[in-house]
């Protein structure tokens, strides 16, 4: 007998969402991080003016194992002590708001999907979330950035350039594992070069920022030893995507290496397990769809257009969970190296 479990698991999703958006909006993982608290000190701490609907919202919490409760106490449990604590140096906090994109990309989704694509404004409020959202993933970037240049053998004044470099999280990150006269070069739309990378400029030494479209924008060097494109591929549609990932390899000095870190989608044509397996960076992908002008990268994109250009991945690595960065090479340095 069908079950209509799944139908309600999709339609309860919005929900959870917003129950878990409220918590951290009403601070009531801070509240907890110290404490356990009973429901009426929780509804005080939290400013809600009935300990009933904050016993309501905690409840659905506990059954989306964000709370535990003993005996009318509430406190956190491990994973929300680690990721929805604000100040804890996990602190997912700030992405429960930005991960989804634009709220109202969501709702738009049907016509998105007709058109082809989002509209103007829709790409436009995907735009001004990016200082944010770049802000709020920087010290993951940052991690996995520190264990990819662990990896890389640098040499002496190494050239970076990152195309779509946000934060800086993994320009910073890499002149750091290259050495004091490695030279770093990103290149990011105006709006975040101003609010978010350019104060780098007076904390890093070596690093230098040009304004523009990673597609087009004069650099300063013809040559880089490491090229970075770092989630910025499947938020692109696929001929600029393919043209980006050729700028970044035509970039690379002999031995040099691309890094190229996406959340990776399965592509057509396989089984619900896959899918099921992938579903993570399947939701990623739709998020690109409601909001950008790309609908995720597969691995097999990446390969076809490194192919165009003679380059190979020569090894993948997850420095973080769920992290993934592809190490990508020209083929006569590839066969070098072999
Ligand atoms: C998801 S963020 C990733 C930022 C950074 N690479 C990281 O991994 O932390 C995508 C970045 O690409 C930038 N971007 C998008 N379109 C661009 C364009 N046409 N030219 C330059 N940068 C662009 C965005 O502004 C944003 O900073």
């Amino acid at each position: 007998m069908s079950s209509p479990a799944p139908v309600w698991d999709a339609i309860n999703g919005f929900a959870a969402y917003w129950a878990l958006h409220t918590a951290v909006e009403l601070g009531l993982f801070d509240a907890l991080a110290d404490q356990q608290l009973p429901t009426g000190q929780l509804a005080a701490a939290t400013g809600v003016a009935d300990a009933a609907d904050l016993d309501a919202l905690a409840a659905l919490l506990a059954a989306l194992d964000l709370l535990d409760t003993h005996g009318g106490t509430w406190a956190l449990t491990d994973t929300s002590r680690r990721f929805l604590v604000s100040t804890s140096p996990a602190a997912m906090t700030d992405l429960v708001r930005l991960s989804p994109g634009s709220p109202a990309a969501w709702p738009r989704l049907a016509g998105t999907l007709r058109a082809g694509g989002p509209d103007a404004a829709t790409l436009a409020d995907t735009g001004d979330l990016m200082p944010d959202l770049v802000r709020a993933t920087a010290a993951t970037q940052r991690a996995v950035a520190a264990g990819v240049g662990a990896e890389l053998t640098w040499p002496d004044g190494a050239v970076i350039v990152d195309l779509g470099c946000g934060s800086g999280a993994w320009l910073s990150a890499l002149l750091d594992a290259a050495g004091p006269r490695a030279r770093g070069i990103g290149v990011d739309v105006p709006h975040v070069i101003d609010s978010v990378a350019s104060r780098l400029t007076a904390t890093t030494p070596g690093i230098e920022l040009h304004a523009g479209d990673y597609l087009t924008a004069p650099l300063p060097v013809d040559r880089a030893d490491v090229v970075v494109l770092a989630h910025v591929l499947r938020a692109e549609p696929e001929a600029r995507a393919a043209a980006l990932t050729a700028r970044a390899i035509e970039l690379l000095a002999p031995g040099g290496t691309l890094l190229v870190a996406d959340y990776f989608v399965p592509g057509a044509g396989h089984t619900a397990d896959v899918y099921r397996a992938a579903r993570h960076d399947l939701t990623l992908a739709l998020t690109m769809r409601a909001g950008t002008a790309g609908r995720g990268v597969t691995e097999a994109q990446l390969a076809a257009w490194c192919a165009d250009h003679d380059a190979v991945t020569t090894a993948v690595i997850e420095p973080v969970p769920r992290q993934r960065v592809h190490l990508i090479q020209r083929t006569t340095t590839a066969r070098q190296r072999a």
